[in-house]
């Protein structure tokens, strides 16, 4: 692929800025979840012991371009530290006198954390001059944030071209696991859709019909599609206003040869909320007053059928209202299912995107799959065929 990697960059004694993505969860000042802080281990321990100082740039949350003290990476110093083994000092400033100072004072073996990238409006409008602040505190720049890279900011991409620049060892893992998955595939590929709405997957189910063999299509968003072919979805979610555009996918996947798999039955309640009274309908009696919540256990059967027929299995989104029972009974055992045909050796499976990662977790088979992505937005631009900005740059 068209970009360097760690061991083709000179890094002795040299300041090496490292891209990160840890915008991680935090509760009353608590990681509740330190993936994509583990995530970034291997990139910073092979700098350390090649006799690189790492220096993290890295956004948190959104502060729009203001100092907001609740959004500093200050907190994070403890995380970073348990998760790496190695000291980590902070500076209040990602730029500047404050940044450089701190620079100039990192001791061998440490880790520096800059502040909070987006407390500078400079970063998401990729200001030229902030790209330069940020590059004139390092030798080299590694970005290990595939997370971030769907977005163009001076840490991201601006940078990228002012330094010597390569991928760390978490963006390099990334992109192979997604080039396996979609870009250089084994047959036949399975793609798993699930969430909320149509309207933020339109480019993506496009893309997916022209690459994949089968295509589910579950969660909320098969509503939308039931709907378009003129059956009834009572009270539950649905984008009426897109039903041309289901009809269209629907009719370009038939184009395509690429098969849809739309639930055959529904699991509906009057209710949504934790163990309401549930039943099971087919796709077309879905009563006036219900809300579809989960698909049932034919269309289950569909699914793992799929599962059992592919080499490659793509998913992202919940099939249906997971985070609340019974309903999240399907993606369960969907869950179960792809975890135990990727444990056994006879299929790809990669996942991606917060919903669909806090799901495999709750089934228990994150750990089964053959990866699981840290990213979000990144994952869903990747999966509609977008080329990534701070990808790009590194090419
Ligand atoms: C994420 O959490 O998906 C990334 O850190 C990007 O964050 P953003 O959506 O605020 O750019
Ligand atoms: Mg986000």
């Amino acid at each position: 692929m068209g970009w360097k990697v760690l061991d083709d960059m000179e890094l002795a004694g040299r300041r090496v800025l490292v891209r990160v993505d840890i915008n991680v969860p935090v509760e009353d000042g608590r990681v509740t979840d330190p993936t994509r802080i583990e995530r970034i281990v291997p990139t910073l321990r092979d700098i350390l012991a090649a006799g690189g100082k790492p220096i993290l740039l890295a956004h948190f949350d959104r502060p729009k371009g203001k100092v907001v003290p609740e959004m500093s990476l200050g907190q994070l110093v403890p995380a970073l530290a348990a998760a790496t083994g190695a000291p980590v000092a902070f500076a209040r400033d990602c730029v500047g006198d404050i940044a450089a100072a701190a620079v100039a004072g990192m001791q061998p073996g440490q880790v520096l954390l800059l502040e909070n990238t987006r407390f500078h409006p400079g970063e998401e409008a990729n200001d030229p001059d902030f790209a330069r602040a940020l590059a004139a505190n390092g030798d080299v720049f590694v970005n290990d944030a595939f997370s971030a890279a769907h977005r163009a900011h001076a840490s991201t991409t601006g940078i990228a071209h002012l330094l010597p620049a390569c991928a760390g060892r978490l963006m390099a893992e990334e992109l192979s696991a997604l080039d396996r998955a979609l870009g250089n595939p084994e047959r036949p590929v399975l793609a798993i859709v699930g969430g909320a709405k149509v309207s933020t997957k339109i480019d993506l189910l496009r893309n997916l019909v022209g690459k994949v063999q089968s295509l589910v299509i579950g969660g909320g968003m098969a509503n939308t599609f039931l709907a378009a072919r003129g059956l009834p979805v009572g009270r539950s979610l649905c984008e009426h206003d897109l039903a041309d555009t289901a009809r269209a996918i629907l009719a370009e996947a038939e184009a395509q040869g690429c098969a849809i798999i739309l639930p055959a039955d529904l699991v509906v309640a009057r209710e949504f909320r934790a163990h309401a009274p549930a039943q099971v309908v087919a796709a077309d009696a879905c009563p006036d007053g219900a809300m579809i919540l989960d698909i049932g256990p034919v269309s289950v059967a569909h699914v793992t059928r799929a599962i059992a027929a592919a080499r490659t299995l793509v998913w992202n989104g919940p099939v249906g209202a997971f985070e609340t029972p019974p309903f999240d009974a399907a993606t369960m055992e969907i869950a179960r299912a792809a975890a135990a045909k990727t444990r056994a050796g006879r299929l790809v499976s990669v996942a991606g995107g917060g919903d669909t990662v806090a799901a495999l977790n709750a089934a228990g088979v994150a750990g089964d799959m053959t990866y699981v992505s840290t990213a979000g937005g990144a994952f869903l631009e990747w999966m509609e065929g977008k080329v990534l900005p701070g990808v790009a740059a590194l090419g």
